[in-house]
């Protein structure tokens, strides 16, 4: 429990002089609640990829990963009695692969086993490559209301180094498939200081993305990640660390020129079309996670605290325990030193900024915890402050990490 009050000699509920950040003061609420739901099989593995994604290797067994589900979010259930979803996301892996099908009967048993919101968004990704016809209309009946396209390039050489299964006329096919079946709120996923990238290359996707008209683009930098093809052996011509930032800033000209919010490090969108499950995460709100190598983050208030509960990772052996405690690749709450970080690691992300109380509601922590890096933070002109509103400023938005370094306890 990140409350104990082993280190002070006060009676519970009496007030509490010092200075280490527990309550009588604040209470720990619970915040919204999002369900994102892993499936964890591609086509291919890319080589850049660190995702828990397995490359598949014949029929896959959908009905009975379905099943596992169900049987991982029984088991996941008694932590979230009573409150209400706001979002769902299939992420992956490539979700795309399983059949509307699988996704309708996880949707029903789902809703029947939870509080749906009346507005909830639904988001499945996509691989432009796994595209079928008809399938985005079964999607939509099964309650998909929203689609994310990893398309990353539209230009069919850095597809190819990509290791990527599709080419660009391909995914442009696909976004409009699911435009034939009534999608209007999609996202793309683009990738920049990709491998021999140029500036007018990287315009050049924007370009053929604002085409699409999507309702949001995620605009990733690529980066190289331990336990990756790419990390073991780098491609050649990755733009070094001022093309890259060269890029970002040219591209964020235009994103905005089209009319789209930067709202987040790489997440852009359309007025009204932020992603409320992405926003819920950085707005440190909760989560459950259901499947292989799932993390979930759920608030107790009875408890006063935050757990982290993650699944195994592998898809055979979660699927062999699902539904019992061996599919539980840890529980873990977050420690009151730790709260501050990872509260910041998420809102700090966001330029909409953040307010003392709401780190109060989200952590049961007092705001006075924050206070000499916060101090800090304004002095180095990272964060701004007017009320109870604190924002990064330009500056602080370069140098994410550091800001959030501040509150390492
Ligand atoms: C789970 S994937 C999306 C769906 C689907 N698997 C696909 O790739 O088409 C999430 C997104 O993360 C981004 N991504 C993955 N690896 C990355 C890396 N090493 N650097 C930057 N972005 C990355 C890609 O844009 C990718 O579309
Ligand atoms: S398709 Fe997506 S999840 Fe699968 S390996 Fe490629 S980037 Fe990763």
């Amino acid at each position: 429990m990140p409350h104990s009050h082993d280190h002070c000699n006060h009676l519970p509920g009496e007030a509490c002089s010092g200075d280490h950040g527990h309550a009588t003061g604040p209470q720990l609420v619970p915040p919204p609640l999002a369900l994102y739901v892993h499936l964890p099989w591609c086509v291919r593995k890319c080589p850049y990829c660190d995702f828990n994604s397995h490359a598949a290797k014949g029929e896959l067994p959908f009905d009975a990963y379905i099943d596992a589900l169900i049987r991982d979010l029984d088991q996941d259930l008694p932590l979230v009695w009573g409150r209400v979803v706001s979002s769902v996301f299939f992420g992956g892996g490539t979700p795309s692969l399983f059949p509307p099908e699988a996704i309708d009967r996880f949707l029903q048993a789902a809703s029947a086993r939870l509080r749906f919101a009346p507005n909830l968004e639904v988001t499945l990704e996509t691989n432009p490559g796994t595209a079928e016809h008809g399938r985005f209309d079964r999607y939509r009946q099964a309650g998909v209301n929203r689609i994310s396209f990893g398309i990353q390039t539209f230009n069919d050489e850095a597809l190819k180094r990509l290791g990527r299964i599709h080419d660009s006329g391909e995914a442009e096919r696909a976004v409009k498939l699911a435009q034939d079946a009534g999608y209007r709120n999609f996202n793309i996923d683009l990738m920049y200081a990709l491998p021999q990238q140029t500036l007018a290359h990287a315009e050049h996707d924007l370009e053929r993305a604002f085409a699409l008209d999507p309702t949001h683009i995620s605009h990733y930098q690529l980066t190289l990640e331990p336990n990756t093809v790419f990390f073991a052996r780098p491609p050649q011509g990755i733009p070094d660390e001022d093309s890259a930032w060269d890029i970002q800033e040219h591209c964020q000209a235009l994103l905005a020129q089209a009319g789209y919010g930067h709202y987040e490090v790489s997440a852009y969108a359309r007025d009204g079309y932020q992603c409320a499950h992405n926003l819920n995460y950085w707005r440190f709100g909760d989560y459950l996670g259901i499947g292989a190598g799932a993390h979930g983050k759920i608030s107790s208030g009875a408890e006063q605290h935050v757990l982290r509960r993650w699944k195994h990772k592998h898809p055979q052996t979660f699927m062999d325990t699902a539904g019992t405690a061996a599919s539980i690749g840890g529980d873990d709450v977050i420690s009151a030193d730790r709260l501050p970080f990872e509260y910041m690691l998420n809102l700090l992300r966001l330029h909409e900024g953040f307010s003392l109380r709401d780190f109060e509601s989200r952590t049961g922590l007092q705001r006075s915890v924050l206070q000499p890096a916060l101090d800090t933070a304004v002095a180095r002109g990272w964060l701004a402050n007017s009320k109870d509103l604190w924002v990064p400023t330009d500056l602080g938005r370069r140098f994410t990490n550091d800001v959030v370094e501040l509150f390492l306890a």
